[in-house]
């Protein structure tokens, strides 16, 4: 993970890099660093534990003035998050910012120390730094120095150099993790993302999987692994269209939530013929959905769940069997796939490594590859057959909200489409079903305009040190999701069961001072789960039913708290029940002063194993 920048700039870079910086913060968050050339080309640096703030109020004490100079923002895998293990990591000579891991930094590490290097961090980049140093001192040559010390490194990973006494000079080489490059007026950027690079162009490149740049401010030169000079396309990243700033709202997170009715419309607009009522794929695809014997669909945390609820829409509209696994396990359990088959990946940032590798095997099983993404010049959404992505713009709050419903709306079209063309649905049951997802970003609506009244409940529920989330069907998988949103940003322990399993163990954790909360909009399965609430009440179980009206009204029971949602299909009502849920979990954190936004341990984008 982390976030890397570099910038040959016409003026004082640190500040740039800072900027940049502030949006690569979903990438890690547990130190942050800049190091730029001097006046006499010597590299000057600065790096602060914990967040970006810090180093931003460093700066403004002993501002660098230097027009070179590259950033990072750190998730901490070797090494504790401390200033020492803080990027850039430098020697006179040279600095250096990584993101990924170096596989075989041990070996390489003993290796530098037997010709006598002494290593000043823990981290695995430091290796890559004294290759690149005992290199140069042989030949005085930064192009050299890299070019052959790249090959010694295993492993997934981007790396931005910046050599003393070389003020026109980047080099950025990419393995495994993404490294985009940007053109301004006599000025030229590298960055993990587009997003970084949008305050200052959003003319872009993309490094493709081996290969390295020599960056200077009239352009850079591209090189494969091989070391041979490539051409890649300069393409409008359309980045910059995004606001990144919270409006209104007092956290990102808020701020996505409240967005979801419109990215749900831009989404669907994108997927449906409105007025014909249709399905309607802006893509063609390579496969034949009625050749079709079986889905995989594979994915990682919030995106693995949006795969679980649209298992359900395929299986029950388009009749195929679905499989989905979480990708860190699929990439390694040697799955059979029959050729021909279809695998989905879904995945907000498109960089997620369990995910690539997944689809990676997938491909090498002769799998057609379809992958929903939001970031579209992503790995994932590169190395895909079928690109279908999620409109929802930028995501900057870890815990996906306007993500995970946008996977949703976009998965829900596929399945329409599925069914559609394998004729399984029934006459006018498409239109039907189209209409269902038109009418969605308006119970969306309905269902922000809950939120004072969640934030009620919230507040009841941060006493809680544990909770239980329960549901049938779709809402088995979103009960899932609502106990990972309200882990990851409040710290309370939170688990989700089918409400079917609740006799099957997790009823023995049931007393009066666990919250429940039951995800059951009114529909064929309603009943059931009433009957699993039955028995919660009767081990006195503080209820906190998520349902419509028909659904309060037969609950047969007075829940510790009611969030009544406006009547709709249940069909794909779990993409306007996930609002309930993200405010619950958003009020809760609030309510106990938690970092909404960049919760402990946690990254957006998990480009490591
Ligand atoms: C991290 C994030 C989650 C996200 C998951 C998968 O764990 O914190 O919010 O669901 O990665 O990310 P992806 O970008 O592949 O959707």
């Amino acid at each position: 993970m982390c976030g890397i920048v570099g910038i040959l700039s016409s003026e004082p870079a640190a500040a740039q890099v800072i900027e940049a910086l502030k949006r690569l913060e979903y990438r890690g968050y547990d130190s942050s660093g800049v190091a730029s050339l001097g006046e006499g080309g010597q590299i000057e640096r600065l790096r602060a534990e914990g967040k970006l703030k810090n180093l931003a109020a460093k700066l403004s004490g002993h501002p660098l003035f230097g027009h070179s100079a590259i950033g990072h923002t750190r998730w901490a895998t070797h090494g504790k998050p401390t200033e020492d293990n803080a990027h850039p990591h430098a020697t006179e000579r040279v600095a250096v910012v990584h993101n990924g891991i170096i596989e075989n930094f041990r070996e390489l590490r003993n290796e530098l120390i037997a010709e006598g290097v002494v290593f000043k961090s823990e981290t695995d980049t430091e290796v890559a730094l004294h290759l690149v140093d005992r290199a140069l001192q042989r030949s005085g040559d930064p192009i050299k120095a890299v070019q052959e010390s790249l090959p010694k490194l295993r492993g997934a990973f981007a790396l931005a150099f910046l050599f003393s006494g070389h003020q026109d000079l980047l080099i950025g080489a990419r393995q495994g993790a993404p490294l985009a490059v940007g053109y301004g007026e006599n000025e030229m950027y590298l960055g993990s993302d587009a997003l970084a690079l949008a305050p200052f162009t959003d003319m872009v490149s993309y490094l493709e999987e081996g290969d390295w740049v020599v960056l200077h401010r009239k352009g850079g030169v591209f090189h494969d692994r091989t070391n041979a000079v490539v051409q890649r396309t300069v393409q409008k990243s359309g980045a910059g269209a995004y606001l990144i700033d919270k409006g209104n709202h007092r956290h990102f997170m808020a701020k996505e939530i409240a967005e979801q009715p419109e990215v749900v419309g831009r989404t669907l607009a994108h997927y449906l013929d409105l007025g014909a009522g249709k399905v309607h794929l802006p893509v063609a695809l390579p496969f034949d959905w009625k050749s079709l014997q079986r889905i995989t669909i594979t994915a990682c945390g919030t995106a693995s769940y949006a795969g679980q609820i649209a298992k359900y829409w395929f299986e029950a509209l388009a009749r195929i069997p679905v499989e989905v696994d979480v990708a860190s396990e699929f990439r390694y359990r040697e799955a059979p796939l029959e050729k021909n088959g279809l695998a989905i990946f879904i995945s907000q940032s498109g960089e997620t490594a369990d995910t690539l590798a997944g689809l990676r095997y997938a491909k090498s099983q002769g799998q057609h590859i379809l992958s929903v993404v939001n970031v579209t010049t992503s790995s994932i959404a590169r190395e895909s057959d079928v690109v279908i992505p999620t409109l929802a713009g930028p995501e900057i709050g870890v815990a996906s909200t306007k993500a995970f419903t946008c996977q949703l709306t976009a998965l829900a079209c596929l399945a329409i489409a599925a069914a559609s063309a394998r004729g399984t649905l029934k006459a006018g049951e498409e239109e039907a079903l189209v209409n269902d997802l038109i009418a969605t970003p308006g119970l969306m609506v309905e269902a922000l305009k809950l939120e004072s009244h969640i934030e009620h409940v919230a507040h009841d529920m941060a006493k809680a040190t544990d909770v239980l989330y329960l549901g049938r069907g779709t809402s088995y998988p979103l009960a899932l999701e609502g106990a990972l949103k309200l882990k990851e940003i409040s710290y309370i322990h939170a688990e989700a069961y089918a409400a079917g399993e609740l006799k099957h163990g997790p009823i023995a954790l049931i007393d009066e001072t666990l919250p429940v909360i039951v995800i059951a909009p009114h529909d064929a399965i309603y009943e059931k789960t009433v009957s699993n609430m039955q028995e919660v009440a009767a081990r006195g179980g503080r209820i906190v039913l998520i349902s419509d009206h028909q659904g309060m009204q037969g609950a047969g029971l007075e829940p510790a708290a009611k969030i009544e949602m406006p009547d709709m299909n249940p069909r794909f009502a779990a993409i306007a029940y996930s609002v309930p849920i993200q405010l619950l979990a958003y009020h809760t954190a609030v309510a106990l002063g938690k970092d909404v936004d960049q919760p402990r341990n946690l990254a957006k984008s998990v480009t490591v194993e």
